[in-house]
C-alpha cells in the first residue's frame, strides 16, 4: 500500500478526488487532514468512512505538530494539496485567512515534507507533492487567447494572490531544494458536493428554493467549466507521472458567459424535476437578478491544457450538459445536504456578500 496524505479531503474536490481514488485504484491508502471549516463537511465521505484504506485527521495544515505527527506516523508518498481558502468573494471580505491557510498552510506542509522525505542530499524515491491551484494565479484574459503554463502570474484577488503566493514557495523549493513537487492549475470545477456559495449550486439552491439568482454585473463574464470527476482524473495522472517541478494546466474546454450558465442550469432543473413538483413552476428567467458586480471581477478565463493532453494523456471527457445534468441530479436526490450546509454561519456570509437580498 502506498500512503497518499490528501488535505482538504473533506471539500468539494477533495471528496470527490478521494472517491474517486478508493472507487477505482487498488493499492492506495488514504489520509484525509482537513480542520473541517464551514466547507469541509464529513457527510460528503460517508460511503468510505470507516474503510480500512480510509483515515480522517482532524487538523489545521498551519499546524505544525500535527503535520509532523502524520509524517512521522504514515510513510507518506503522495501529498495531495487540496486545502485552502477557495472562495473570491470571502477573500474579498476577509483577505488574512486566505494569507494564513494558502500560504502559510502550504509552507508548513512543504517543510514537513522535505524533512521527512531527505535522504543525504536528495529525497527517497517515489515521493510527490502535488499543489492543486488554479487559473486565477494568471489574471483575467480578454476577448481571446488562452492561458499556458508560461503566462505570467498576475493575481487580482486575495484569493488568486494567495494562491500565486503558494505556488511560488512551491516553484522555490524545487528550484533550491530540488523538491519533487508538481504544480495543477484548473479551471473552475463543477459537480456533486460542491459548497452552494460557488455559482453552480448557487444557482441550483437558489431556484430550487425559489430565490433570486444573483448574476454579478452585466453577466458576460467566460469561465471555462470542469467537471470535477475529470479534474480528479488529471490529478491523479500528475501524482503518478508528472515531472518534478513542472506546471500543468487543467481546462475543460468549456468557455461559458455567466449568464449561459444559468440558462443552462435552468433548463435542465425544468426538464429533471417530476411533473407535478411545485418548484417547477417557479423555475425560470424570472429568478435571474443582474447585482452589483464583484470588486475587480475577473472578466474571462481559459485554459491550453495541451501541455497535460501531450505528457500525460489527460483530456477531458464530460460535455457540460451532461455534467450539469448529472449534477442537477445529485442536488436533486440530496436536499438534506443542501439544506444542512445552507444554514448557521452561511446565512451571516450571504447577507454580508449580497446585502440582504
Ligand atoms: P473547498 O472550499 O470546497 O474545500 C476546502 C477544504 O479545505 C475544506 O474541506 C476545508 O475544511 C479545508 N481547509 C480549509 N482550511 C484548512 C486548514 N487550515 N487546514 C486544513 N484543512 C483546511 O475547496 P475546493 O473547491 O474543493 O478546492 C480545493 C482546491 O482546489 C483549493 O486549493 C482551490 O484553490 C483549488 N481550486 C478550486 C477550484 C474550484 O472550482 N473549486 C478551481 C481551481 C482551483
Ligand atoms: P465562482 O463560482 O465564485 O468561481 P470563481 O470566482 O472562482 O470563478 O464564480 C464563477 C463566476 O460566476 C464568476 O464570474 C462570478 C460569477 N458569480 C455570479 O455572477 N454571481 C454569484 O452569486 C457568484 C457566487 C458568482
Amino acid at each position: 500500500m502506498t500512503n497518499w496524505l490528501v488535505t482538504g479531503g473533506a471539500g468539494f474536490i477533495g471528496s470527490n478526488f478521494i472517491l474517486h481514488m478508493l472507487g477505482g485504484y487498488a493499492g492506495v491508502n488514504i489520509i484525509n487532514l482537513d480542520s473541517l471549516t464551514y466547507a469541509g463537511n464529513l457527510e460528503n465521505l460517508r460511503a468510505v468512512d470507516g474503510r480500512s484504506d480510509y483515515k480522517f485527521i482532524r487538523a489545521d495544515i498551519c499546524d505544525r505538530d500535527a503535520v509532523d505527527d502524520i509524517f512521522k506516523a504514515y510513510d507518506v508518498a503522495r501529498v495531495i494539496h487540496f486545502a485552502a481558502e477557495s472562495h473570491v468573494d470571502r477573500s474579498i471580505l476577509e483577505p488574512e485567512v486566505f494569507v494564513r491557510t494558502n500560504v502559510l498552510g502550504t509552507a508548513v506542509l512543504l517543510n514537513a515534507a522535505m524533512k521527512h522525505w531527505m535522504r543525504g542530499d536528495g529525497f527517497a524515491p517515489g515521493k510527490k507533492f502535488v499543489h492543486v491551484s488554479t487559473d486565477e494565479v494568471y489574471g483575467s484574459l480578454p476577448e481571446t487567447g488562452l492561458f499556458t503554463e508560461s503566462t505570467p502570474l498576475d493575481p487580482r484577488s486575495p484569493y488568486s494572490a494567495s494562491k500565486a503566493a503558494s505556488d511560488l514557495l512551491v516553484k522555490a523549493y524545487f528550484e533550491t531544494y530540488g523538491f519533487p513537487c508538481v504544480v495543477t492549475r484548473c479551471s473552475n470545477n463543477y459537480g456533486p458536493r460542491q459548497f452552494p456559495e460557488k455559482f453552480v449550486p448557487l444557482i441550483i439552491a437558489n431556484a430550487l428554493g425559489g430565490k433570486m439568482i444573483p448574476v454579478y454585473g452585466d453577466g458576460k463574464q467566460v469561465r471555462d467549466w470542469l467537471h470535477v470527476d475529470d479534474h480528479a482524473r488529471a490529478v491523479r495522472l500528475a501524482a503518478e507521472y508528472g515531472a518534478a517541478g513542472q506546471v500543468y494546466n487543467v481546462g475543460g474546454q468549456n468557455e461559458r458567459y455567466n449568464i449561459d450558465v444559468v440558462r443552462v442550469i435552468l433548463t435542465a432543473l425544468r426538464e429533471r424535476l417530476p411533473d407535478g413538483d411545485a418548484r417547477k413552476e417557479h423555475i425560470d428567467d424570472g429568478l435571474i437578478e443582474h447585482v452589483a458586480d464583484r470588486k475587480g471581477h475577473d472578466r474571462r478565463y481559459a485554459i491550453d491544457a495541451s501541455k497535460i493532453k501531450t505528457e500525460l494523456g489527460w483530456e477531458p471527457e464530460t460535455a457540460f450538459e451532461d455534467g450539469i445534468a448529472a449534477t442537477v441530479d445529485w442536488y436533486l436526490a440530496n436536499g438534506d445536504w443542501i439544506k444542512n450546509v445552507t444554514s448557521g454561519e452561511y446565512l451571516e456570509y450571504y447577507e454580508k456578500n449580497y446585502n440582504g437580498r
